[in-house]
């Protein structure tokens, strides 16, 4: 048993969908939420930001005692987890294995569709995993870079004629290559799911990076006896590097909980090693 909070980190608000699915799965875990929404997109700069920035939330989060950090980001699992595993003597866990993992397992054509941000398309991160698994498998990979802007600005609703042109953009050449699944490697893009699946139509199975992620936190904290044990729910606190208000708004709606009381603001890029 081990009654620390687990922190989960994004560059924004796509962690949440991590964190909603970790509420769901582990209701009595205490969380610390970091989002970089000062400095979202991370998926558009080049590695040595990335890393730069991933170290800097890190080291915030670290600031409290925590018992495990989630990369509840695809850009930052695609390109610094095994630096910051290496750096930190807690577990850090990562969403693209479980995501991939799950797509591999999932696929019966083996024809496999996968979005994600250009620093994680360029990875190369999900088809490795991926091929572990399925050798065989096709992947047709596709980097979405307006969705996650379009997410944090709260474009995200069906019927928003801006995101369904860009879902359309993104989107025709891997429905048109009839893949029948499809990762959605971004733990922005969950909250386009609706749209997402709109377009794509009901036989395409959509695999919620974010989800598995927590999944397969879920499954290592239990693994390790490292699970909390208390009788009321876990209280999860968000931090932010940019306005509380914007982010609150959003991320009510999308908890389906108001988590106004539960946001605040910080300065992130300090040393603080
Ligand atoms: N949620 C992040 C991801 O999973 C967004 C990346 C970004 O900030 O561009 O990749």
């Amino acid at each position: 048993m081990d009654q620390r909070p687990i922190g989960v980190f994004d560059s924004g608000l796509g962690g949440l969908t991590a964190v909603r699915a970790l509420c769901k799965l582990l209701p009595e875990e205490d969380i610390v939420y970091f989002g970089d929404t000062g400095r979202v997109p991370y998926g558009t700069r080049s590695r040595e930001t990335i890393i730069k920035y991933a170290r800097q939330d890190v080291a915030f989060l670290r600031t409290f005692d925590l018992k495990a950090i989630v990369i509840a980001c695809g850009t930052v699992s695609t390109t610094a987890i095994e630096v910051l595993a290496e750096e930190n003597s807690i577990p850090v866990l990562g969403v693209v294995e479980p995501a991939a993992l799950a797509a591999a397992k999932h696929t019966k054509s083996g024809r496999i569709g996968l979005i994600g941000t250009q620093a994680s398309i360029r990875s190369g991160a999900y088809e490795r995993y991926i091929h572990t698994v399925n050798p065989a498998a096709q992947v047709k990979a596709t980097a979405c870079p307006l969705f996650v802007p379009l997410v944090e600005n709260g474009r995200f609703r069906p019927g928003d004629i801006v995101i369904e042109t860009v879902t359309a953009e993104y989107l025709t050449p891997l429905r048109e290559a009839g893949v029948d699944t499809l990762v959605l490697g971004c733990t922005h893009y969950p909250l386009l799911e609706t749209v997402i699946r709109n377009f794509m139509g009901p036989d395409v199975t959509l695999i919620n990076a974010g989800a598995e992620g927590a999944r397969a936190v879920a499954q290592a904290l239990k693994d390790q006896g490292n699970l909390a044990r208390r009788e009321v729910p876990g209280h999860c606190r968000y931090f932010v590097s940019d306005r509380v208000e914007d982010f609150a708004q959003l991320a009510s709606l999308f908890l389906g909980w108001d988590v106004t009381e539960d946001v605040t603001q910080v300065e992130i890029g300090i040393e603080r090693s």
